[in-house]
């Protein structure tokens, strides 16, 4: 019973980079729980975060919060009168990054140490952190094979090696937040999400949203027909705040939920969408991980269907104004390959002499 006391449902929390993919589901859903959620965002005012503001009962339930991650008393203040805090804020680089210490590191490492070392001050009851599966599967040592759990690590020094400034910064960042919680006898609790997608109402496209979007567009010339595990962003939502509410949450999660390789989201989009371009030229690799989230769902976590996920995704695009040029372009292509089609079908009707009008 005193452990259910632990943190109130429906009290007063704060969710870092409220207006990114992920944490704008996060928020959404901690309103509905009629949570009152103080959120942060780099600039209030500016037009990508406007739709944290039409959300239903934000007028009563939403405070923002200008806030960097860099900036101490920026979170202090926002997260001051808060029993918990959803620490979702992290750079997710869309393109390479020139400067990965300054771009990527410092906001992931400092900018967590900074949130932390507020909620000590401010005596937060329980800090969900997101970190993502890149801090869980770069990693050399883990047998072949052996399906990755939450006491697998990235290797700080293979990410270094490798130039995987994401995969460092976020590994880096969760190691070093439960480091600080066991001597700082704060309550943390990090959830790795794999790759997200799913419905979007920011009006923005983050670092998932162009993964998907590049699919289907056919974008790249090559990809490695490699496995995913896909989860839906209203998923890992469920899964932050069951973590924040389940007493006996502790230390690590993976929310990973479908492990698919990419032809068969091309094959099962296809399938629905026939008439996008897609990706193509898709080269086999053999260095697949498997992973698990067993622990996730010990406590109550589940999942929807992939494919509800991808038909949700698709048809959230089409309504968002910054795909309105990909929509309008891919039906252009269509009817452009559509008369090309029939164009060359006349031809080789004339010259097979079939064709009477
Ligand atoms: N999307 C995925 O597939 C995925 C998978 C696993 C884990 N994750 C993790 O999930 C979290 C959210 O990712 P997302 O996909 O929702 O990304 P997103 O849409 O790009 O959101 C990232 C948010 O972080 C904020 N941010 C970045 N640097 C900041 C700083 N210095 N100070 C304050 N805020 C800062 C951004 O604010 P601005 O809008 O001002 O830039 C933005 O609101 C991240 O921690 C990411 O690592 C994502």
């Amino acid at each position: 019973m005193e452990e259910e006391a632990r943190v109130k449902k429906g009290s007063r929390v704060c969710v870092t980079g409220a207006g990114g993919f992920v944490a704008s589901w996060l928020v959404k859903l901690l309103i509905s729980h009629g949570y009152h959620v103080h959120a942060t965002v780099r600039d209030p005012c500016d037009n990508k975060n406007s739709h944290l503001k039409k959300l239903e009962n934000a007028s009563e339930n939403l405070q923002l919060f200008k806030a960097d991650l860099l900036d101490y008393d920026s979170i202090l203040a926002a997260a001051a009168g808060c029993e918990g805090v959803f620490h979702v804020a992290s750079p997710v680089p869309t393109t390479k990054v020139p400067n990965p210490e300054a771009q990527l590191i410092s906001p992931a490492v400092t900018g967590t140490q900074n949130v932390l070392k507020a909620c000590s001050a401010l005596r937060v009851k329980r800090v969900v952190v997101v970190s993502s599966v890149v801090a869980v599967t770069l990693n050399p040592h883990w047998p072949k094979g052996k399906v990755m759990d939450e006491e697998c690590w990235s290797d700080p020094e293979h990410c270094r090696m490798t130039e995987n400034w994401y995969y460092l910064a976020k590994t880096l960042a969760e190691a070093d937040a439960l480091k600080y919680a066991k001597e700082n006898d704060l309550d943390v609790v990090t959830v790795c999400p794999s790759m997200v997608l799913g419905p979007l109402f920011q009006p923005t496209a983050n670092f998932s949203t162009l993964f998907l979007i590049n699919i289907l567009k056919g974008l790249r010339e090559s990809k490695e027909n490699r496995l995913y595990h896909i989860v839906d962003v209203r998923d890992v939502a469920d899964a932050l705040l069951l973590v924040y509410e389940k007493p006996e949450a502790s230390r690590r999660y993976i929310c990973a939920s479908h492990p698919i390789k990419i032809r068969e989201v091309i094959d099962t989009l296809r399938s629905v969408y026939p008439n996008y371009s897609y990706l193509n030229n898709l080269t086999e690799v053999d260095y697949d991980h498997l992973m698990t989230s067993e622990k996730l769902k010990k406590l109550g976590w589940k999942c929807r269907p992939l494919k509800e996920t991808l038909i949700n995704s698709v048809e959230s695009y089409k309504e968002e104004w910054y795909c309105t040029h990909f929509w309008k372009k891919t039906k252009r292509n269509q009817e452009e390959s559509g008369r090309k089609k029939e164009k060359s079908g006349r031809k080789k009707e004339r010259v097979e002499g079939k064709r009477v009008d």
